[in-house]
């Protein structure tokens, strides 16, 4: 980490907004941060004003740290904020463009999608949902699954959108935690010019899941082209998506909830066992949603706007659906891969639909520079105004990158902090406002009240430490699903009415923050949140392992890879030696199988004993530096004990 200190402390280009973005941008009072701190709660009633409620709230927080309330006795509802309220002026205007991986191109209109949002709402009624309930939903990123998301919303039912990319397993532990009643999948979707059988792979989910009643199923292809496999629908359980909408009455008025109501819950790595379910509200999310659409994108009525989040994600969640329908934008979604079938997809799809502004990751943005700017350049790009980066702390080498060849020098970057807790961005450049410097999320959004602390809570004022969030703001995760003991623990015991976010940062001369990573047991892949435990199990899950240990290693594209340290079990290490790589092989295999391709380890290192503190607890730091080949020099196995023993000695000395 220090080696990334000292690389960013000598970053000191900057980009003031141009006096042509500032002159138009939607905020550009410096003023306004100051107004939003000697007032919060009146600057966060501002925006939730920009809401239609039902019922307006008779106050505007309550606060009994760690629990928030916003709102409080406001009724509304995200569905009709994100439809009904735009159909009398913009009925006609488009409100999701959407590409298949194949090419297949839908635009839909705000009266399109209301109706069928409406239609598929009643469906769900008709299935026995009711406000409260959880629908889980599992597709790919297809106007279906907007759909199914709004229609949760519309009747009170509570979505648990699981990513298309995760394994049965994942699927089926979701599921079960959240209990949910309901699975809304499709048959298949597109990556890389395959298709993803999502269906099967909700089948054997479902199986172990007593608590579904019902199974939705969209037909992502022409229902001659779907192959006979994944037409096997199970009677009584399964039912096709398109039938349900055909039946359905088109008039489903709208559930009033009260602002606290659950919206979703989504599921988060940390840092011991399971994934979480993050528990989000409605009325303090969508706020926390519009507010941030509005000022960081600068998003205006005329935009198209593009961000490249699945809705598996709350990137998706927050900045595809919530954000930008509320504000009645138009939102372009693709289903597929940036490489396929060419790697100038992207640049492609921002040409024919005149992208004005683009939402992506830096895992992204350098897989992008690895292919070179020939692809960005063969196409016309001139329509883009604005850029945004989310994930992951973004390199300066990308930032430039991202800002000559994607931005013509021309676009704000907006380099956005937050997280699946956090509901909406919290640190970041207002782009008429704050000059930009490569690498920094810059500052806290205003009305958010972010700190660097050290361990015992003491205020950093320039320097490195923990970045925590020091009063609450109305977008914030309200609890974990099934699990208030933890909620309290995980984020809320570091410094008791303090929000612990567990990322590193330092702030510089000017107050801007430069996000480091992670400092607990999450491993950031490629933007997503992977616990080093969660891996670990699907380790040791497999018939050879005894013990594994995971670490993060650098890695050129996704930032951060995955390495395991594995213990072959006695009776099977002839079998594992006959055939290293073949065995490394199947592990790697066994990870996907378990939770998802993403979860897939770069290397696994087998050995014989594990570095340990005198506690117990494993050396990553070791570990990482003999992944990452600095510990060992060439020799890159454990298979000595002595030589473990002595490395043990040797940093257990330096720490
Ligand atoms: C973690 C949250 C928020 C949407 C996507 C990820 C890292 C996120 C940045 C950024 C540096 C970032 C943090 C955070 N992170 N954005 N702009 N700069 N780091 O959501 O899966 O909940 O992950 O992503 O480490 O804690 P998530």
């Amino acid at each position: 980490m220090s080696d990334q200190i000292d690389a960013l402390l000598t970053e000191n280009r900057e980009f003031p907004p141009s006096s042509s973005f500032r002159k138009n941008a939607n905020v550009s009072d410096p003023a306004i941060y100051s107004k939003a701190k000697s007032d919060r709660e009146r600057f966060w009633e501002g925006w939730a004003e920009q809401l239609d409620w039902q019922t307006k709230w008779d106050r505007v927080l309550e606060w009994n740290p760690p629990h928030a309330k916003w709102f409080i006795g406001g009724k509304l509802n995200a569905s009709y904020n994100c439809l009904d309220r735009h159909l009398d002026k913009r009925g006609d205007k488009v409100a999701l463009i959407w590409e298949g991986e194949p090419g297949e191109v839908k635009r839909i209109t705000y009266r399109d999608l209301h109706r069928d949002v409406s239609k598929f709402a009643n469906g769900l009624k008709k299935l026995g949902v009711h406000s409260g309930d959880r629908v889980a939903i599992y597709m790919p990123l297809i106007p279906e699954a907007v759909v199914a998301m709004l229609a949760c919303a519309r009747i009170g039912a509570v979505h648990s959108v699981v990513f298309g990319g995760f394994s049965s397993e994942a699927l089926r532990d979701r599921i079960q935690d959240a209990e949910a009643k309901v699975l809304i999948t499709a048959t298949s979707g597109y990556r890389r010019g395959n298709l993803v059988p999502l269906k099967k792979v909700a089948d054997a989910a479902v199986a172990d899941c007593p608590s579904i009643t019902d199974v939705v199923v969209v037909m992502r292809r022409p229902a001659a082209e779907e192959a006979d496999d994944t037409l096997r629908m199970q009677t009584g359980r399964d039912r096709w998506y398109h039938e349900v909408l055909h039946d359905a009455d088109d008039n489903c008025p709208p559930e009033w909830v009260d602002s606290e109501h659950m919206l979703y819950t989504l599921y988060t790595s940390g840092t011991t066992g399971k994934p979480k379910g993050i528990v989000h509200t409605t009325g303090g999310y969508l706020t926390g949603c519009i507010a941030t659409t509005k000022w960081v994108f600068d998003l205006k009525d005329e935009d198209v706007y593009w961000c490249t989040a699945d809705i598996g994600w709350v990137t998706g969640h927050s900045y595809v659906v919530y954000g930008p329908l509320a504000l009645g934008a138009t939102v372009v979604i693709y289903e597929g891969a940036p490489d396929w079938p060419k790697q100038d997809r992207f640049w492609e799809i921002i040409e024919r639909h005149k992208v004005s502004i683009f939402y992506t990751a830096p895992t992204a943005i350098r897989a992008f520079m690895k292919w070179g700017e020939q692809h960005p350049q063969a196409h016309d790009m001139s329509s883009l105004r604005l850029l945004g980066s989310v994930g992951e702390p973004i390199n300066p080498e990308a930032w430039m990158w991202y800002h000559k060849n994607i931005g013509a020098e021309r676009c704000p970057i907006v380099d956005t902090w937050w997280q699946t807790e956090t509901g909406a961005i919290l640190i970041t450049p207002l782009p008429g406002i704050v000059p930009t410097k490569p690498g920094s999320a810059t500052k806290a959004f205003p009305g958010i009240d972010a700190e660097i602390l050290d361990e015992r809570g003491n205020r950093v004022e320039v320097g490195g430490g923990y970045l925590a969030i020091t009063s609450p703001w109305p977008s914030m995760l309200r609890g974990i699903w099934g699990d208030p003991d933890r909620f309290v623990k995980q984020y809320w015991s570091k410094w008791p009415g303090i929000y612990f976010t567990g990322d590193g940062a330092k702030r510089d001369e000017d107050g801007y923050f430069w996000l480091l990573g992670r400092v607990d047991d999450v491993i950031n892949v490629a933007g997503h949140r992977i616990g080093t435990m969660e891996v670990e199990s699907a380790l040791v899950d497999h018939q050879s392992i005894a013990e594994a240990a995971v670490v993060g290693i650098s890695h050129d594209i996704k930032g951060t890879g995955i390495a395991a340290f594995v213990i072959v079990k006695e009776s099977q290490r002839a079998a594992a030696i006959k055939d290293p790589a073949k065995f490394e092989q199947e592990l790697k295999q066994h990870v996907t199988d378990k939770i998802g391709a993403i979860a897939r380890p770069e290397k696994i290192l087998v050995t014989i004993d594990l570095p340990k503190t005198r506690s117990g607890k494993i050396m990553r730091r070791l570990l990482r530096d003999i992944a990452e080949g600095r510990a060992l020099g060439d020799v890159t196995t454990l298979a000595d004990p002595a030589v473990v023993a002595s490395l043990k000695e040797r940093y257990e000395e330096e720490s």
